[in-house]
This record gives structure tokens, C-alpha cells and sequence, in this order.
């Protein structure tokens, strides 16, 4: 019993260290750590708090293109300042828990 528990959680170590499959975020701490990006992102029954933007819906997109799309707004490949600046403080821990969240969410 002990043993397998142990061999488990060693499993479970690999595979978030690997870092690939965004399948291993948890979406409950993601909902918390998404607060800030509802904001501009909303989600149903939310409006942007400034029109003049456009901002795409993350809510249901894929979360290993979520995962991705986060990773290039932090090393910069791909260009906005704004993203830029939330990606920033997002760990890799933060970036799969939040992605597991947004793909949970109902197109
Ligand atoms: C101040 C407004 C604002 C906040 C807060 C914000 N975003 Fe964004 N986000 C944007 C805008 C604007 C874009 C479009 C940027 C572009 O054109 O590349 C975007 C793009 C994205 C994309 C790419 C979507 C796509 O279809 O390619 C992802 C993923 C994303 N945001 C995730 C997040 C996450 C996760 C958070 C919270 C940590 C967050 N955003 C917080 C405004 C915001």
C-alpha cells in the first residue's frame, strides 16, 4: 500500500516535471490564480470593463495552446506589452493550472 503510493507520487513528479500536457493543472487553484485575467478576458455574463479593446476568449480554447500562448507572451516571442506583463509573474505551476481551467470552461 505504502509502496504504491510512493511509486505514484514518484509518477506524478516526472510527469510535472516534464511540463508538457497541460492536463496536469489543477483547474480549482487555476480559477483562483485566473482572477486577475478576468478582468479582460471575462467569461460568461462578464463584459470587458473597456470596449475599446479586443480581447480574444480563452474560456474553452485548448489548454495545451493556452500553455503555449502564455509561454510565448513570457519570453517574448510573441509581442504585447500587455500579456507580456501578465505572463511574467505566472510560474510554470500558475501557467498549467490556469490553462486547465480555461479548458474546462464551455465554449
Ligand atoms: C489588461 C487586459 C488583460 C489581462 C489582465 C489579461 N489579458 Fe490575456 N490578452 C489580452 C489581450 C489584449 C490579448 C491579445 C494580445 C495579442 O493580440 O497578442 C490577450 C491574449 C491572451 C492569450 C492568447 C489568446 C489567443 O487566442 O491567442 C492568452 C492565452 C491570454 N491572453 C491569457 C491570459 C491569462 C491567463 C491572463 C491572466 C494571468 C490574462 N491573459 C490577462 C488582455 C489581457
Amino acid at each position: 500500500m505504502r509502496a504504491k503510493s510512493l511509486m505514484l507520487g514518484g509518477l506524478g513528479l516526472m510527469l510535472a516535471l516534464s511540463g508538457t500536457a497541460y492536463a496536469q493543472g489543477d483547474a480549482e487553484a487555476g480559477e483562483r490564480k485566473a482572477t486577475a485575467c478576468m478582468g479582460c478576458h471575462g467569461v460568461d455574463g462578464y463584459r470587458n470593463a473597456y470596449p475599446a479593446y479586443r480581447v480574444p476568449r480563452i474560456g474553452g480554447q485548448h489548454g495545451d495552446y493556452l500553455v503555449a500562448a502564455l509561454k510565448q507572451y513570457q519570453a517574448g516571442e510573441r509581442a504585447h506589452s500587455t500579456m507580456h506583463a501578465q505572463a511574467e509573474e505566472l510560474s510554470d505551476q500558475d501557467i498549467q493550472d490556469i490553462a486547465a481551467y480555461f479548458a474546462r470552461q464551455k465554449q
